[in-house]
């Protein structure tokens, strides 16, 4: 009998990783917490259990007899949920709430890769106002504003003059834009180049890197307006040489996960490297303790193996397999609620949206609208992802789906791949 796995998040990130445990034979039943209701016409089952009460999901688990857990989100991770599933006796597939660190705080991810020469940005760390203004107005424009933990992706300025570094840093110490995580700002040396997503499966001391992926973090198309958490995504990126994902393996992936079990803070789970191939070889952005969104919407598609096998293995100390489509490309866009990300107006309907065999819809912030349809209650919506044997054809075939359909009240990107295809 195939396994039962609860995965925790509600996103179109979590909507993959759960279509894609029910495609492999190992398991046979997949419920979310909390989900969305868009998931449930792919046999998903989902659960109203919020992400933040782990008393809640351990006693659900234990009733229910789940095999294992997979926890999507970043939030649930550096709260501790893995600890304290461990404590409960369940086996839940992410780091504990000390790995998780290396995305809970840059401060912790900066250090680490400082002490093991891990290649990133310079930076330095400032808790107050006028020290950081005076790092700021002696190194000069462009320079990056980074509130130090999590601010859901908003707490970046990539500041291409000064005028906008110092309003960066008023906003988080004078107006706690982004509350307690502005106790502490890192200011770090612009980089420049072609950012890509490099995610690996990692058991504590060995990893097993994805096909990588190329996110699209602003809001309008030519990479113009504010910065999201991603409107869309592809893979694989032809224009990163394998020589330079190579490189990234042995300089970057290979030594944050031995460099993490020497220490004592052992990463298991997904390691989500975001990364900027610059003209001195590939160097960090940013370490993510989970899988990307929506990079996982266009990667786990690639998958040949079966997931929960492999996940499994990892978990009960075993060697996993992971194969992968090499051949072809796969296209993801998300379809967004007006006013996306600042000012979201929630309450479009979300029309049929009619797909082929090679194409899926993830769902995200949707709710039902009590008539057996959707209903748009967040800034991403959806996202619609088709394979193909070439990014062009993936391209014009998820533009060919989208573009015939009403979308008052949401908008897309239209040019997601723009740059493999220049
Ligand atoms: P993060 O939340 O750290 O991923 O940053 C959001 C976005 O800001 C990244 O995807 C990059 O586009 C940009 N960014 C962050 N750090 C840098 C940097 N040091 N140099 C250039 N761009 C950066
Ligand atoms: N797509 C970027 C992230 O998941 O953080």
């Amino acid at each position: 009998m195939g396994q039962k796995v609860l995965v925790i998040g509600s996103g179109a990130r979590e909507h993959a990783i759960a279509h894609t445990l029910l495609k492999g034979s190992s398991v046979d039943e997949v419920t979310v917490a909390p989900g969305n209701p868009g998931m449930v016409g792919d046999g998903i089952r989902i659960t109203q259990l919020s992400q933040s009460n782990h008393a809640a999901l351990i006693e659900f688990v234990q009733q229910n007899g789940y095999d294992w857990v997979f926890v999507g989100p970043e939030v649930p991770l550096i709260e501790g949920i893995v600890d304290d599933f461990a404590k409960a006796g369940i086996k839940a597939f992410g780091p504990n709430k000390a790995a998780a660190q290396i995305e809970g705080s840059k401060d912790f991810a900066k250090q680490l890769m400082a002490r093991h020469n891990i290649p990133t940005a310079k930076y330095q760390t400032f808790s107050d106002l006028e020290l950081a203004k005076e790092y700021a107005n002696e190194h000069g424009a462009p320079i990056v504003i980074k509130a130090d933990g999590l601010a859901a992706g908003k707490g970046v300025t990539v500041a291409m003059d000064l005028h906008t570094a110092i309003r960066a840093l008023e906003d988080i110490f004078v107006d706690h834009r982004f509350g307690s995580a502005g106790a502490k700002v890192v200011i770090e040396d612009f980089l420049e180049g072609q950012e890509f997503s490099l995610m690996s499966f990692v058991n504590g001391t060995e990893f097993w890197p994805m096909p990588i992926s190329q996110d699209h973090k602003r809001a309008h198309d030519g990479d113009e307006g504010p910065n999201t958490g991603g409107m869309g995504a592809y893979s694989p990126v032809p224009q990163i040489p394998q020589s330079v994902i190579d490189e990234a393996i042995d300089t970057i992936v290979r030594p944050t996960v031995e460099g993490m079990a020497e220490e004592g803070t052992p990463f298991t789970g997904i390691l989500y490297a975001g990364l900027i191939a610059t003209a001195n070889g590939p160097k960090v952005i940013e370490f993510n303790a989970r899988f990307g969104d929506p990079e996982t919407e266009v990667v786990l598609p690639k998958l040949t193996s079966d997931l929960g096998a492999g996940i499994s293995e990892i978990l009960n100390g075993g060697t996993p397999e992971f194969t992968w489509d090499e051949t072809n490309a796969t296209l993801g866009v998300v379809l967004a609620s007006k006013g996306y990300p600042e000012h979201v107006i929630k309450g479009a309907r979300v029309p049929e949206i009619p797909v082929d065999e090679d194409s899926h819809v993830y769902y995200a912030g949707v709710v039902s609208d009590g008539k057996g349809g959707l209903v748009a209650d967040s800034g991403r919506v959806l996202l619609v992802e088709t394979s193909a044997p070439d990014i062009k054809s993936a391209q014009d075939k998820v533009y060919s789906i989208i573009d015939k359909l009403d979308w008052r009240g949401m908008f897309y990107r239209h040019d997601i791949g723009f740059k493999a295809l220049k």
